[in-house]
């Protein structure tokens, strides 16, 4: 193999505006640096997931991947302090007649440390057992001075049916009990960017939202997810999550993997006004591109409707509502007759065109 593949990089007048720049030479990925009037060069691919290192930025002699934020010696390309090892190949430079050279050979290789894959990452898969329903309240409400919630009360009726008449396994999540970040836009930096599990899980030890992605990823075959109106919309909680999920549903998207095939989804919507046809119409559109399947009439819904302002009859009513409480109950039934269906063998298929769906390849020809 040669020893040497000198290539030009570009004039140094211009190479030497910035501290950090990500070239391309020959194909290769390259972060090119300028520090204490000094050419550096490493790879311009994070060990990581193949981040441009060379579009992040330099803190003190070290790269930060502008992805996940791993740190790479911007001179010798090995990780930061405590991580050494685990390095990106660096290159040598020279300077003739005003142009900036790289060896594409490198001086030192790159080297990928073994990480454990985080708990979430493993293959999803349905063990043996009963009908596992979990149930998300998406209400908020100080949780020192709990108040009543009539979609929390819906969703406690439908989990309790649940276990007691229809033999089911169940859990309730609370989402106003679980301290988790903000999706912070890694789609927004690159598709790749935004991982499975969540990259913010994954750097993130203390961030709760794993409790979620465990319920719904692995554990359950029924998600049921309640949620109050506010302002015509779902809570604000549940759209924090929402947007949290949007690492399932970009595997799709990067990997063409379905991470859910045989789910359930139903929602419990309760509001002292109205507007239940458009919160249910982002649930079911939100859902049903995550993967999940909806029994038919998938959501009980209640409001008192836009000129009736009084919210203590309104908690009154889905408190006392016979009706209201049997229909929490013969939703869940719907849903775990359906889930009862898919795990007896219905489930959907393994391949899905891709056409038309969220996403989906258009071809130059076709664009
Ligand atoms: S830290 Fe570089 S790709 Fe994740």
């Amino acid at each position: 193999m040669a020893r040497e593949d000198w290539q030009e990089v570009g004039l140094v007048d211009e190479l030497g505006a910035r501290e950090l720049t990500q070239v391309r030479v020959k194909g290769t990925a390259l972060a090119l640096s300028f520090k204490g009037g000094q050419y550096h060069v490493i790879s311009g691919a994070c060990n990581h997931e193949g981040g441009p290192l060379g579009e992040g930025r330099l803190d003190g002699d070290y790269v930060v991947c502008p992805w996940h934020y791993w740190k790479f010696h911007h001179a010798t390309g090995a990780g930061e302090p405590g991580f050494e090892d685990d390095r990106v190949p660096s290159y040598d430079t020279k300077v003739e007649g005003g142009r900036l050279y790289v060896n594409l050979v490198p001086t030192t290789p790159r080297h990928k440390n073994p990480h454990e894959p985080h708990p979430l990452a493993r293959k999803v898969e349905r063990g043996e057992g009963p009908v596992r329903v979990a149930g998300l309240s998406t209400t908020v409400m100080d949780v020192d001075h709990p108040r009543y919630s009539g979609s929390d009360d819906l969703l406690e009726t439908a989990l309790r049916h649940a276990e007691a008449a229809l033999g089911c396994e169940t859990e309730l999540i609370r989402l106003r009990e679980l301290s988790f970040r903000h999706c912070e836009g890694f789609y927004s930096k690159a598709a790749r960017a935004c991982t499975w599990p969540c990259s913010i899980t994954q750097m993130d030890m203390g961030d709760q939202l794993d409790r979620v992605y465990e319920a719904i990823v692995h554990w359950a075959d029924v998600v049921l997810v309640a949620t109050p109106i506010r302002w015509g919309a779902p809570s604000s909680l549940y759209f924090k999550m929402a947007e949290r999920m949007n690492c399932v549903q970009n595997q799709v998207t990067t990997h063409n993997r379905v991470l859910l095939r045989t789910k359930v989804a139903g929602f419990i919507i309760v509001g002292g006004q109205d507007n239940i046809q458009a919160v249910a119409g982002q649930m079911l559109g939100f859902f049903g591109e995550l993967g999940f399947l909806f029994p038919q009439f998938p959501y009980v819904a209640h409001s008192r409707g836009w000129t009736a302002e009084d919210m203590e009859r309104n908690v009154a009513f889905v408190k006392k509502s016979r009706e209201l409480h049997e229909g929490a109950e013969e939703l869940v039934t719907r849903s775990v007759e359906l889930a009862s269906r898919l795990l007896a063998g219905e489930g959907t298929p393994e391949h899905i065109c891709r056409g038309g769906r969220k996403a989906h390849r258009m071809a130059e020809t076709e664009a």
